[in-house]
């Protein structure tokens, strides 16, 4: 047995494989037998309980810590920690992460066709993604076992939550994206924290595929999604939205699918809940693609979820622009516990939703919105009835993709691009709100005014 820290009344975690249940070092990403993929798992949980507490105890913890100045009880994630791998509390990075609002969609509900529609809006994060809960965990782990380097291949927000924290915890880091395929925002970060950044011409598929052998070769820890401790950290958004319910789970939960471990990992933080007595049914976990990167989606119509169908991954919300999801059977045992589903959006669904989110004076980036999208279509379907409680997961912030925003509401989003789709269609023009342009006149501002209360 392995053991990842110093036995503490927090209990050992361990590293296990997802397919043959073999136990592994605690660095390492996938079974040394099988190369399935690795999980954090807590065998002393049984017995005593997480931290050696009962769950009204464990929240009243949680919350006492809500009015704490410690660093660690700040941050949304390390408050938590008797959920968490043991962690060192010198070696933990943390920018505070976590404590994400949850946000009721009033327009949203209506246009969707369910009464009680909330976002969890994980984009409010430091770094404007939901990556910074894993982050912290993940990189305070490097930090603990004495890399200097880490690296990950991005769609542009993990690059810039693992840029930021390596800063924070004094490592290196090295980000490999696909070249002309992140939004600046995302890359601007990455250069701002002071990553060694890299554009590689291939897409994100590629980048891994170059930076799965660099970690072979260099002592490099790798902070792609495949990283077990980023899970731990990403459930604990499962955690914060149970507390914010007073421990009364949604009926639904929607989480956008790209590399698929941010579903895999609510998934896990809800399924942990239940295993230590905080809720006794689980929500139904659904995930939403992209019909131009939907390979999750192909694995279960085609395949039956028995193998991945990858895809050649193309789709303008960039974030989640991946053919080959690394986490796919973690993702796909989480929507098969929680009698979940999965659905695909297309472009101009995704662009509408966005607009529509954003409407709400929320927003969020293009990947985020494949989950309103996708609800409108499980709604139709049956999937979803009108009288459950919907919480949609918006993973990434409006400012993360601005160009796209600008775009859509300029009208020339989908110019060039063969779709059909242009400044002309009716059902874009509904949701756009493009610039206007006026003589620097109060009378031209009145009349625009008067104009717009009709
Ligand atoms: N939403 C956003 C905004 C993302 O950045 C990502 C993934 C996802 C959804 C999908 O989450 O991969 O866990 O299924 N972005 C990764 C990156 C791949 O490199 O930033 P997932």
């Amino acid at each position: 047995m392995v053991e990842l820290g110093t036995q503490s009344d927090r209990g050992v975690s361990q590293l296990r494989c997802i397919g043959c249940g073999e136990i592994a070092l605690p660095d390492r990403f996938r079974c040394e037998h099988c190369r399935d993929l690795l999980e954090i798992v807590y065998p002393g949980w049984q017995e005593r309980g997480a931290g050696g507490l009962t769950p009204p105890e464990l929240k009243k913890l949680w919350d006492s810590r809500r009015s704490s100045l410690d660093p660690l009880d700040q941050s949304g994630v390390w408050r938590f920690r008797e959920v968490l791998p043991e962690i060192a509390a010198q070696q933990v990075i943390t920018v505070r992460e976590g404590n994400t609002p949850v946000y009721e969609l009033p327009h949203g509900s209506r246009s969707a066709g369910v009464k009680q529609l909330y976002v969890k809006h994980q984009g409010m994060n430091p770094t404007g993604s939901f990556k910074d809960t894993g982050m912290t965990v993940a990189a305070s782990f490097a930090r603990q076992a004495g890399y200097r380097w880490v690296a990950c291949a991005s769609t542009g927000n993990t690059s810039a939550s693992m840029a930021a924290y390596a800063a924070r915890g004094g490592l290196h880091s090295l980000v490999l994206i696909p070249h002309g395929k992140i939004s600046w925002s995302k890359l601007s970060q990455s250069l701002d924290y002071g990553a060694i950044t890299c554009q590689l011409k291939t897409d994100f598929d590629g980048c891994v595929r170059v930076l799965n052998e660099v970690v072979e070769r260099m002592p490099v820890y790798l902070l792609n999604s495949v990283n077990p401790y980023r899970v731990e950290g990403q459930k604990t958004a499962a955690v914060e939205l149970l507390e914010h319910f007073s421990w009364e789970p949604p009926d639904h939960i929607v989480v956008p699918g790209g590399n698929l471990a941010n579903s895999s990992a609510i998934g896990k933080g809800l399924g942990e809940m239940r295993q230590l007595g905080f809720i006794s049914r689980l929500p139904k976990i659904s995930v939403i693609q992209a019909e131009g990167a939907n390979p999750l989606v192909r694995t279960v119509r085609e395949a039956r979820g028995e193998q991945l169908v990858p895809v050649h991954a193309e789709t303008m919300a960039t974030a989640i622009r991946i053919g080959n999801p690394a986490s796919w059977k973690k993702a796909l045992r989480v929507i098969r516990e929680s009698g979940g589903t999965v659905e695909q959006v297309s472009e101009i669904e995704i662009a509408l939703a966005k607009a529509e989110i954003g409407a709400e004076g929320i927003g969020c980036e293009p990947a985020s919105a494949v989950t309103l999208a996708g609800l409108k279509k499980l709604v139709k379907q049956g999937f979803v009835k009108p009288n459950e409680s919907v919480v949609l997961v918006l993973t990434g912030h409006v400012l993360k993709d601005s160009e796209y925003t600008l775009k859509f509401h300029r009208g020339d989003l989908f110019a060039g691009t063969g779709t059909g789709l242009d400044e002309g269609s009716e059902r874009l023009k509904t949701q756009q709100r493009s610039p206007l342009s006026l003589e620097p006149n109060v009378d031209a501002v009145i009349e625009l005014l008067r104009s717009a209360e009709n």
